[in-house]
């Protein structure tokens, strides 16, 4: 049976436990702190160490959530943070968390739009009836990196989102198939596979970014502009706190607003999605729902319509309108009870950080132990013991 009801039902936001401070960063680099905390909007990042990888992540995302596990019958995680050529991080999700055999498994890639991809192939999975009532398991994880001493280096950062998308959800209800899209082949940030650390055009990444906005947010307003109530509130990708800005001021200038309109309205209807994002920084696939979080972690706005916009490199982007239904707390454990590195500590991670053997760690949280003989990845599921999952 179709649904007309679809979206997020449930929401969590897991981050590495340690954290460098942008102050420390540009201290030691030899640049002007403000260039990072106002230029960019960026307070600290989150750096994983070897043990968080993006399924470690994606699983303490989703162990976190309350949710009847028979009932899932799809798990989609979109990452741009690959571990293997083949066998993807939802197989790992799936097997670390028990889910139920009979579901469909798979990531999904574009670049930071592959959380998004995830996310709408379940509401359209829900909203089309093939679900038969069963819900889906979206999650997004990633760890963003750049090269030492680059200028992208300040925008780093790590973690995963988790959601839970049903019918009549209790969060957020998602306006399926009514989206503005658009896309072009562009290389403005890229991952080759032999490296960990990002390329970026980082000037033109920018502009790119406002183009897609405009193209998606375009076609949004003409399929959607006598239809439903206005916005009151617009959540971003945010790859790093100021870009939201710049994109809130870009959309604003589409509609006719001058500066002074434009400054006031961002801090009205943009301001509480950037709380996490400055304190955890970029993490790609998860962004845009990072700050759908932060956003409903502080204000209550039930009843509201929110527009939605996530942008993937490459690139492809998508606009989309939003009712919130719920008013969840408790969501910023993410951001709390953190380890402050040191920028040697930092350092030390980024350049000790090959994947080895398997050794033991000590930790409540699901851990990448490590490469087993026959190069199989090796995961502690969060509070039980050392497996192996493809043992
Ligand atoms: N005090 C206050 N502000 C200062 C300052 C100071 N002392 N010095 C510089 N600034 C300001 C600048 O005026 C500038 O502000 P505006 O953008 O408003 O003009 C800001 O700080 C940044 O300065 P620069 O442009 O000189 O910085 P940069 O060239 O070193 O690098 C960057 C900026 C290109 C964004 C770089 O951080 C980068 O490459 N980041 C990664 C790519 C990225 O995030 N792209 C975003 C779009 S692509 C995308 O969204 C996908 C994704 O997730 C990656």
């Amino acid at each position: 049976m179709r649904s007309s009801s679809v979206g997020i039902d449930e929401i969590s936001v897991a981050a590495p436990r340690a954290y460098l401070d942008l102050v420390d960063l540009a201290t030691a680099r030899n640049i002007p702190s403000e260039k990072f905390t106002k230029g960019l909007g960026a307070v600290r990042m989150a750096i994983a160490d070897r043990h968080e990888d993006p399924v470690a992540l994606a699983t303490d995302a989703a162990h976190s959530l309350v949710f009847d596990r028979e009932r899932i019958g799809f798990c989609a995680v979109g990452t741009e943070t690959g571990i293997d050529h083949s066998k993807p991080v939802a197989s790992y999700v799936h097997g670390l968390l028990g889910l139920p055999s009979r579901a469909r498994v798979y990531d999904a890639k574009h670049a930071c739009f592959g959380g998004t991809a995830a996310l709408m192939a379940a509401c359209e999975w829900i909203a089309s009836g093939a679900a038969r009532g069963r819900s889906a398991l979206v999650i997004c994880s990633d760890i963003a990196r750049y090269e030492l001493g680059s200028p992208g280096e300040p925008t780093q950062g790590a973690g995963a989102v988790a959601m839970i998308v049903s019918e009549a959800p209790s969060l957020v209800e998602i306006e399926v198939g009514r989206s503005g899209m658009f896309t072009r082949d562009v290389h403005d940030f890229w991952r080759p596979l032999h490296r960990k650390d990002a390329l970026v055009d980082g000037h033109f990444s920018v502009n790119c970014y406002l183009d897609a906005l405009a193209g998606a947010f375009g076609e949004w307003r003409r399929e959607n502009d006598s239809s439903g109530a206005p916005l009151a509130r617009c959540a971003y990708h945010v790859p790093y706190v100021k870009m939201a800005k710049k994109a809130d001021k870009h959309r604003a200038g589409l509609e006719g607003l001058d500066d002074a309109a434009a400054e006031a309205r961002f801090a009205r209807e943009v301001g509480s999605s950037l709380t996490f994002a400055a304190e955890i920084g970029n993490i790609y696939t998860g962004s845009l729902y990072m700050a759908l979080a932060s956003m409903l972690h502080q204000e209550d706005l039930r009843g509201q319509r929110i527009g939605m916009f996530s942008y993937g490199s490459g690139c492809m982007a998508e606009f989309f309108g939003a009712r919130v239904v719920g008013s969840p707390r408790g969501l910023d454990a993410c951001i709390r009870n953190r380890q402050r590195l040191t920028f040697g500590e930092y350092e030390s991670i980024r350049r000790n950080e090959q994947e080895g053997p398997v050794t033991e760690v000590e930790t409540e949280r699901t851990a990448f132990l490590g490469i087993d003989a026959q190069e199989r990845r090796v995961y502690r599921a969060p509070g039980a013991r050392a497996i192996s999952i493809a043992a």
